[in-house]
Formats: C-alpha cells, structure tokens, sequence
C-alpha cells in the first residue's frame, strides 16, 4: 500500500504544465460580508475558524468588525454549507469573484513573452514572471548608463540576489533619496508592476519634463521592484494567493513570515500571529528574515538622506500614514495627513478612484512590526503605505487591464509627494536657486512687474 501510493505520488510530480503541483482554487468564491451586529461577527468568527476559510480582509479574525467590510475566500467543496449558515443567520452576503481559478488564469499574460520580446518592448500592462523582472533591470541600466545603476542589496532565503534600481543623476549638490519598494507581499502583483512603472515614467519622460528634470537634480530614487522575491516566484509557479517570504520554520511544517510584521517597530505586539502557519507570522524575533534584515541594514545606513520612505501594496486604496497601532501619533502628523490628502486628492484627480488617507489603527486595522512604522521610528520624516486598486471586486486578482490606470493615478500621487519633498526638504536653499513652483510665480510676479513698469 505504501509502494502504491509513493508511485502515485511521483506520478503527480511528473505532470508537465499547468497541471503540476500548482495550486488550483476553481470555483472558489469571495463572499462580500458587512456584518451588522456582534453576533454575527461573532459567528463570522466561528464559521472561519471551524472551516478554515480564508480572510482578505480584514487578515485576522479578531479584526472582523461590526459595519465594515468583510472579504472572505471559501473554497469551493465549502460554498454551500458557507452560503446555507450565513442564510439561517440572516447574514445577507454579495458574491464578490463567483470563480478564484478564472479570475486568477485572466491575469495571467495571454502569451508568455519571451526574452526576445523583452528586448524588443517590454510591456508594461501585462503582469511578469521574476525572471522577466530581472532580464528587464539589467535592460533598464544598460539603456539608461547615464541615469542607472543596479545595485545589490542582499540574498534572499532561497539564495536569490536583490537588487534595487537607482535613478540619479550625476552631481556634487547635496540631495535627498525617496526610497520605494514593491512586492513585499508576493500575491499583491499590481504592486511591483508599479514599481516597473514608475522607472520607466521617469525615464522616458526626464529629458522631455521639466518638472522630472528638475526632480532629479536633487533627488535620487532608489526603487525596489520585487522585495519578496521568493514568494513572487511561488505565487507565479504554485500558490497565486501566496503572501509571506519562504523560509521554513518548526522543523519545514511550516513556512513563511510575513515580512511586513518582521521590521523592529513594536514588532510582535498587535495584529500578528506567533503561529507559522498563519499569514500574518511575524517571524522569530525582529528582522528574523534575510529580505527584512537586507532592507534594514541598508535604509539604517541611508538614514539621514533618506526624506521619504514608499512601501506599496494593494489592496483597499489607501494611503496608510505612520503608526499601525495606536502609540501616540506622529510628532510630525499633521504634516503626514496634509502630504497623504493632497497625493490622494491628485490621484482621484486621474480617474476619479476614491483612496481613504490615515493611519491603520484608524483607518484599517491595528498592526506592528511594519516597515512603514519602522522607517518612521528610526527618522525618516515621509513614511506611507500604499494600498492600490482595487475596494474588493477582484481583490489580489487585479486584472491586468487595470494596470495601466492604476499606474497612471498611483503616479500622479507619488509626484506629488515627490514635489512636497522637493519644496520642502532639500538641503541648502536649491529651492530658491532653481526657482522652482514654489517659487516659481515670484519670481513670474517680479518678471512681469518690471515688464508693466
Ligand atoms: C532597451 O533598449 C532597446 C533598444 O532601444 C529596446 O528595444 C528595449 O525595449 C529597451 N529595454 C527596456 C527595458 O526599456
Ligand atoms: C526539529 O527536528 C530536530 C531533529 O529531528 C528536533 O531535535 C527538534 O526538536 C525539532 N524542532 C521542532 C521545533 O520541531
Ligand atoms: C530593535 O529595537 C530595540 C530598541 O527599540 C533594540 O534594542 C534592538 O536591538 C533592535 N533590534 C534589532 C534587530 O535591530
Ligand atoms: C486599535 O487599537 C486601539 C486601542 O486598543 C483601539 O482603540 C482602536 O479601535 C483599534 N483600531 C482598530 C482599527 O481596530
Ligand atoms: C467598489 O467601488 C465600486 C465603485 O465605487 C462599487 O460599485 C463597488 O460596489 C465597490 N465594491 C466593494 C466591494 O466595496
């Protein structure tokens, strides 16, 4: 019996293709769920607990809340029994994705380019495999010398480079880096599509944009695409929904940490679980995992350059200011509420996307050990999390014909920060010498008044 069943088993490795050991969620379903009293938060609770369903929002049972939302994912065989219970209870529910699988196959790129098409034109509505990622850094640097260099920043568990891009152009003036990282959470793909993004805005546009150009001649941007390299490849070759890093723990029965609950900052303390098979594990002790400590170390190093600090993710369109549990706010908070309001106010400018602006503990849900708070802690005056595209209705399965707009409005309010940092934070007055905005329409004023007189 034993020998029978070790055959079967390596029969089912040897399967080529889409039917490998990947992780399939056909007909699974994501309910939409506001419930309306503490009872039936109550046996929201209990039904996720004695089924094991999975949570998208919020990520931990104890968070279900009455009046807010609910997005829960039930696997198929469940639906049911799920839909049967909620009824007896008089919990009304909305079908939010009637087919995980489906939703998941669509954000799959129709063909899959080849290296040679990445070299021809690399398409940026279109999601990509980690090994495109990489080819396309070192295309980006080797089109953009002048500009670009690829810079190593650490290994991760599974033995694989990191390295962030850095835009800057040459100088002796003094300048201040933004910092931004996508891909932290492996399933939350619109996050490093952005990041792809964001380089080639930059670059395409810096001769032509005089507000880039200007940008660059004091601000060097250090861009992350993939934090989390090793979940993004497993959540592209094996679990699409797959969140946390991949380094084993309990002996391997269990693995991954999440790694946005792993930096120091009230690490362990709220919104995370001690258990390794949760998603929110926050790892052994701070900075457990290689990716967080890699991060660390180097923005610890970079500190005071660095005036402002992006860590994007979807979803739920936000953008989440320092702290995630409720410590005392920020000294510099009202400065955060300001600076996020306006990025928001231009992003909704774009498309009309409505994006929420606060901290989690007011906004989401308690959380700690974040890179956000981190970075905040240790003196970095920007810190915000961006959560993309979308509310719910395709969740971490953001199709990819909605890349593009999510790019186009996410860029809109990252310029506008970039442009408060650049008003506000450069060293030495560069401002006034580069007659910039701000400046700009007094010194049109004092132009135009020799010109009346
Ligand atoms: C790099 O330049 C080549 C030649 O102009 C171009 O075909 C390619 O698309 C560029 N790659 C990227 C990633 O921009
Ligand atoms: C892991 O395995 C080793 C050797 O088999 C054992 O001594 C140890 O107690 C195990 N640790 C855990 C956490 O299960
Ligand atoms: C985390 O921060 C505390 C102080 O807040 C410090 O004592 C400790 O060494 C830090 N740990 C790491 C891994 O940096
Ligand atoms: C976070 O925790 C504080 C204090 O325990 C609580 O008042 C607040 O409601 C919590 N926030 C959320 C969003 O649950
Ligand atoms: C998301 O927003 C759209 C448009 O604003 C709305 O129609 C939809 O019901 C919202 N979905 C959820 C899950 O809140």
């Amino acid at each position: 019996m034993w020998l029978s069943l070790g055959i079967v088993f390596s029969l089912g490795m040897l399967i080529p293709g889409k039917l490998s050991l990947k992780l399939q969620y056909d007909r699974d379903q994501v309910l939409h769920i506001v419930p309306e009293t503490f009872q039936q938060v109550q046996h929201l609770q209990l039904l996720h607990s004695t089924l094991l369903l999975d949570l998208w929002k919020p990520l931990m049972p104890e968070d279900i809340t009455a009046g807010e939302d609910l997005h829960i994912r039930v696997p198929a065989p469940l639906v049911q029994e799920v839909k049967d219970s909620l009824d007896q209870h008089m919990i009304s529910y909305r079908v939010l994705i009637p087919d995980v699988q489906e939703l998941a196959d669509l954000s799959m790129p129709r063909e899959r380019s080849s290296h040679k098409q990445v070299r021809e034109g690399y398409v940026y509505t279109q999601y990509h495999p980690m090994e495109e990622i990489y080819e396309w850094m070192t295309q980006i640097q080797e089109n953009y010398s002048e500009l670009v260099t690829q810079n190593f920043l650490g290994m991760t568990f599974e033995n694989r480079p990191m390295y962030y891009l850095q835009i800057s152009q040459p100088s002796n003036k003094p300048k201040k880096i933004i910092w931004m990282d996508c891909g932290i959470h492996a399933r939350e793909w619109i996050s490093p599509a952005f990041c792809q993004w964001f380089v080639k805005e930059i670059l395409q546009n810096y001769k032509s944009d005089p507000k880039i150009r200007r940008f660059l001649q004091h601000l060097d941007l250090y861009v992350l695409p993939v934090l989390n390299i090793d979940g993004y490849i497993y959540s592209w070759k094996t679990d699409r929904l797959w969140r946390k890093n991949r380094s084993p723990y309990m002996n391997g029965t269990c693995y991954g940490t999440d790694l946005n609950r792993n930096f120091n900052s009230s690490w362990g303390s709220i919104g995370v679980s001690f258990d390794c098979s949760s998603n929110v594990f926050c790892g052994s002790e701070p900075e457990s995992e290689p990716e967080t400590r890699a991060v660390a170390e180097f923005i610890r190093r970079k500190k005071s350059d660095i005036a402002c600090f992006l860590t994007i993710h979807s979803y739920g369109q936000l953008i989440l200011s320092p702290y995630g549990s409720t410590t005392k706010p920020p000294s510099n908070n009202e400065e955060l509420m300001q600076v996020g309001k306006k990025a928001a106010a231009a992003l909704t400018g774009k498309y009309g996307t409505s994006y929420k602006v606060g901290p989690p503990s007011l906004i989401l849900y308690n959380n700690s050990g974040s890179s956000r708070d981190w970075a905040h802690m240790i003196g970095i005056p920007l810190s915000y999390t961006f959560e993309l595209r979308d509310n719910g209705t395709y969740g971490f399965l953001l199709p990819a014909d909605q890349i593009q707009p999510t790019c186009e409005e996410t860029m809109l309010a990252v310029t506008t920060i970039m442009d408060y940092v650049y008003q506000e934070y450069l060293p030495g007055g560069a401002v006034v010498l580069t007659c910039s905005s701000l400046a700009l329409s007094l010194c049109l004023s004092i132009v135009l008044t020799w010109t009346v007189y």
